[in-house]
């Protein structure tokens, strides 16, 4: 399996009508995993790197509700790069994923579906240790 294809796009089914539109996220139905947590990401912009890590135990879809914003993707050997700028479109990352956060939009809300409880510890922060880790 090729990284876009662990990593895939996610399009979200638009039940809007003309009152507006309606997007609804089902856990282990829409995405393949039970949300345990969710956080979402404003006020950040064009200047700024965010994330920069990978995680040993939690899975994410990440959408951005509003604005635009870019992610790039490495499982260490390959690398993609998503742009985020639709309600009804997320990415999906599962574990052991590197990714960093970029070019946000001013407005950009960047909303974060986890898979598990915070636990800092499960975060991998430095790159080589995450390759290291990952290759062994
Ligand atoms: P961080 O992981 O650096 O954010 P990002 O991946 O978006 O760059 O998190 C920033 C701070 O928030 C850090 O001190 C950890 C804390 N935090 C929590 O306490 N709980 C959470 O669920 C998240 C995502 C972060």
């Amino acid at each position: 399996m090729n990284l876009r294809e662990k990593c895939p796009m996610i399009y979200f089914d638009d039940l809007g009508d003309e009152r507006g539109k309606l997007v609804v996220i089902e856990g282990g139905q829409t995405i393949p995993f039970e949300v345990k947590r969710v956080f979402y990401i404003y006020d950040s912009d064009g200047t700024v790197i965010r994330g920069q890590h990978a995680n040993r135990k939690s899975e994410f879809v990440l959408i951005n509700v509003a604005g635009k914003s870019k992610v790039r993707i490495t499982d260490g050997k390959e690398e993609i790069f998503v742009e985020l700028n639709r309600p009804m479109t997320g990415v999906y990352i599962p574990k052991m994923i590197w990714k960093d956060m970029y070019d946000f939009s001013k407005d950009s809300i960047l909303l974060v579906l986890a898979s598990t409880h915070y636990d800092g510890a499960e975060y991998i922060r430095n790159y080589e240790e995450y390759l290291k880790e990952v290759e062994s």
